[in-house]
């Protein structure tokens, strides 16, 4: 096992109704102003913003709303929240939605304690120092975003979707209510499980085997999620279920499984450059395809463990390791199929652009992705051609 910090300072208050605490606990946390991002709809159409702001105005929280954050949220917009955080002098971001708000919030207040351009942080360009306090009222168990350390934008104008990772991005709190998932498409669903699932494979699959703790962990979530996931694709309403995937959906990113090994996130890479690219594209729906086939490809380099995973995570009974760790594989896919992800890139309407995205990827060939082998642009062109 590697050394490692393991830092989650969020606090998290999970169970029913516990959205309409949302004034009393900011109350309790000594917040005076607020800016409320929300999504395009969702929030409205549910009531789960009245249900908010009531409880805002019962306890005396003032707030300025900046709804509207599209999925793969936008640049654009954050920069205009980030005047709106300045001006209005707010002590703190409240997202109510899925990772998109959250993301979007996360830039937003790093953005409005800085003199620069907040896009010079997702290019690496400058490190933030300061950040607004955020919290969120989670309503898609999908990118991990209410633990995690990392913020996703999207910037149209450079066809660039990057992430930001520092400590400032911990939300202080997340206020989890499994019944506020009911109302998600089934796609939607589908989509943050595959996610889910990706967080915890992607550092499952490191070079570092002596991890068995944190194996188990990671195992023991994908199990829960798989079966969670097929109950509530097909049993919105289904609590427990609903439960389960949110729960994971936190733990999967917020560093527990990826305690004590290395982690890259290989796969994410490749994904962001896809729904960079297409705006139309979820997150895990993009993933749904990429990752098996990116694990076609590397499935050689370590056997045993795709081995280890088939069996454990897919009860595969097979004693020959490279069979076990093919069957793994398709286990893996024809699981995404069968919640209804696609398999192809072309169920996007995607035209095949291989050389584009692997383009976009590696930042016009100027740096590799790290994973079991280097993902250098050849590599990655040939994984994103299987995917037609
Ligand atoms: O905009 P509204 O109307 O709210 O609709 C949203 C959106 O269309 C809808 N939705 C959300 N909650 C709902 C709901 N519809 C009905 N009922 C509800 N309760 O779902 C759609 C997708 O929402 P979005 O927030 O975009 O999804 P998700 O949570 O999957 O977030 C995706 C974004 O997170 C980034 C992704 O790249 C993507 O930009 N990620 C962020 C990470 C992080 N910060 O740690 C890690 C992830 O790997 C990921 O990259
Ligand atoms: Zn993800």
């Amino acid at each position: 096992m590697n050394d490692f910090i393991y830092n989650t300072p969020t606090k998290v208050y999970f169970g029913k109704g516990k959205e309409k605490e949302i004034g009393e606990i900011i109350r309790e946390y000594g917040y005076k102003k607020i800016m409320l991002q929300y999504g395009k709809a969702s929030v409205i159409k549910s009531g789960l913003l009245d249900t908010i702001k009531a409880s805002l105005n019962n306890s005396a929280i003032e707030f300025v709303e900046m709804g509207g954050v599209e999925p793969n949220p936008k640049i654009t917009f954050v920069r205009e929240a980030i005047a709106v955080a300045k001006r209005e002098k707010v002590d703190m971001i409240l997202a109510v939605g899925g990772g998109s708000v959250i993301d979007s919030c996360k830039y937003t207040a790093l953005g409005a304690k800085a003199d620069c351009d907040v896009w010079d942080f997702a290019m690496g360009k400058r490190k933030p120092i300061d950040a607004i306090p955020v919290a969120c009222v989670l309503t898609h168990s999908a990118a991990g975003s209410e633990m995690s350390n990392s913020a996703v934008i999207t910037n149209l104008e450079l066809n660039m979707k990057k992430g930001c990772s520092t400590e400032l991005n911990r939300l202080k709190f997340a206020v989890m209510n499994p019944e506020l998932t009911y109302t998600l498409p089934a796609y939607q669903t589908a989509c943050g499980v595959v996610d889910i699932m990706a967080h915890t494979m992607e550092r499952y699959f490191t070079v570092c085997d002596d991890t068995d703790l944190t194996d188990r962990i990671a195992e023991s979530i994908l199990k829960a999620v798989i079966s969670a996931g097929r109950v509530a694709v097909e049993t919105p309403n289904d609590y427990e279920a609903r439960a389960t995937i949110m729960w994971a959906s936190s733990l999967s990113h917020n560093g527990l499984t990826g305690c004590g090994r290395e982690n890259y996130l290989a796969v994410h890479q490749l994904e962001h450059a896809l729904s960079g690219e297409y705006d139309h594209v979820a997150h895990g729906a993009g993933l749904a395809v990429l990752f098996p086939a990116w694990a076609k490809y590397v499935y050689k380099t370590n056997v045993k463990r795709f081995a280890q995973f088939a069996r454990r995570v897919w009860d595969i009974v097979e004693s020959d390791d490279e069979k076990a760790a093919i069957m793994g594989i398709e286990a893996m896919s024809n699981y995404f199929k069968s919640i209804g992800m696609p398999t192809t890139l072309k169920e996007f309407n995607i035209p095949n652009v291989a050389e584009r995205l692997a383009d976009l990827c590696t930042y016009q060939k100027t740096r590799t992705v790290k994973s079991y082998i280097t993902l250098d642009y050849k590599v990655i062109k040939e994984i994103f051609e299987s995917c037609y």
